[in-house]
């Protein structure tokens, strides 16, 4: 049985001012009309079948997910059953989260289930290529690897995983060496080398498998989530996880263990791959106009402008003489920045943090 364990306890701060504490990026609706997290929940339908789906995340974002839950199925019609929440009092990054529904996994859909670990914020349209990957990496977490899904890279992106392909496997590769967000030069030697893919974030691994990783390479975080497990509320499909769960190292999994692991292997991904990270991943679901402008906004006026993103909602926006610049307006904050510096929106977050 694939469980399907959904992550969306991140804040998203590289989409400040749409992605906001309150109001994470998972639930933004985009410009076709869905949420990431809905679009999530809809690709593993029918992946997951009758069994249990999970989702981790903080809990000021319990109400959030419920809604976006049932405005799923009142969209698509389809009720989606066998749904938990399990939520933490704060957010630890993906090895607590993980660890939390490993060991919810092993109490509620058995130690030898397969989880299907999927992050919200990519967007993935062929559905039927996105199964298959997931059958050959299902087969191969059954034998006891952890699984990470691989994406051919296109530019020596810093922002995510790099994984090296060994020796072939049924269905995939061992990994023979998987390296986090490195530098903008090694990035490039990567990608110059050929052999190496884009980690997606995505990952599958038997819940027994992911609990002896954590025990062998991330034990303190271990120890800190099953306090949290034993002193867990639990009200029907909803448990919250008790205050331990603030004791657990912030680590994200790519560093606590897919780093340090000998048993990861990687599954190619025959599917289209998009990273909604930063502002640049969110233009791309605008078409472009004939001046290379992306508008999301119904009322705007654009003279002698190109190659902006413009996303204004809510009020008549006009823009006059530029280029390559990005603007978001929202009710309470508008941004305005450089086009190729949107990574670096989340240092405003950063500094308005410090504001407070
Ligand atoms: N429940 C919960 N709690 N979810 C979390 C938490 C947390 O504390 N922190 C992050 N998440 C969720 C986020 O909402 C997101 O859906 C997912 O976990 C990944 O977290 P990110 O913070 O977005 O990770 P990243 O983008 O820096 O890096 C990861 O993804 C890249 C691809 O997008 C890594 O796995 C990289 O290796 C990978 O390339
Ligand atoms: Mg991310």
């Amino acid at each position: 049985r694939i469980v399907p364990v959904i992550l969306s306890g991140g804040t998203g701060s590289r989409l400040w001012p749409l992605s906001r504490k309150s109001f994470p990026k998972p639930f933004v609706t985009l410009p076709d009309g869905e949420s990431l997290i809905q679009k999530t929940l809809r690709r593993v339908i029918d992946i997951k079948g009758d069994a249990p789906l999970l989702t981790v995340t903080n809990r000021d974002y319990y109400f959030l997910t419920r809604d976006t839950f049932a405005e799923c199925a009142r969209i698509h019609g389809q009720t989606v059953h066998n749904v938990h929440y399990l939520l933490e009092p704060a957010g630890r990054n993906t090895t607590p989260a993980m660890a939390a529904a490993a060991l919810w996994a092993q109490e509620v859909a058995g130690p030898d289930s397969i989880l299907l670990v999927l992050p919200s914020d990519h967007l993935i349209q062929d559905q039927t290529q996105f199964a298959a990957a997931v059958q050959k990496a299902a087969d191969l977490a059954q034998q006891g690897y952890l699984v990470t899904f691989g994406i051919t890279p296109t530019a020596p992106e810093t922002g995510y995983g790099y994984i090296q392909k060994g020796a072939a496997l049924e269905g995939g590769y061992q990994v023979a060496r998987f390296v986090e967000k490195p530098d903008q030069s090694t990035a490039q030697d990567y990608l110059d080398s050929g052999h190496y893919l884009w980690n997606s974030g995505m990952f599958c691994m038997r819940a027994d498998s992911l609990l002896s990783a954590l025990q062998a390479y991330a034990p303190e975080v271990l120890e800190a989530v099953q306090s949290a497990m034993d002193g867990a509320s639990r009200n029907g499909d909803t448990w919250e996880l008790g205050s331990a769960f603030k004791e657990a190292p912030d680590i994200s999994i790519d560093y606590a263990v897919m780093e340090k692991a000998p048993n990861v292997a990687v599954v190619e991904a025959g599917f289209d791959w998009n990273d909604l990270g930063a502002w640049s991943g969110y233009g791309s679901l605008i078409a472009k106009d004939a001046d290379g402008n992306q508008v999301h906004a119904p009322d705007c006026v654009l003279v002698d402008t190109r190659n902006c993103v413009v996303q204004s909602p809510d009020r008549l926006t006009a823009v006059l003489g530029l280029q390559d610049i990005l603007i978001v307006d929202t009710p309470d904050a508008l941004l305005v920045a450089d086009r190729s510096r949107d990574q670096e929106v989340k240092t405003i977050v950063e500094r308005l943090k410090s504001r407070k």
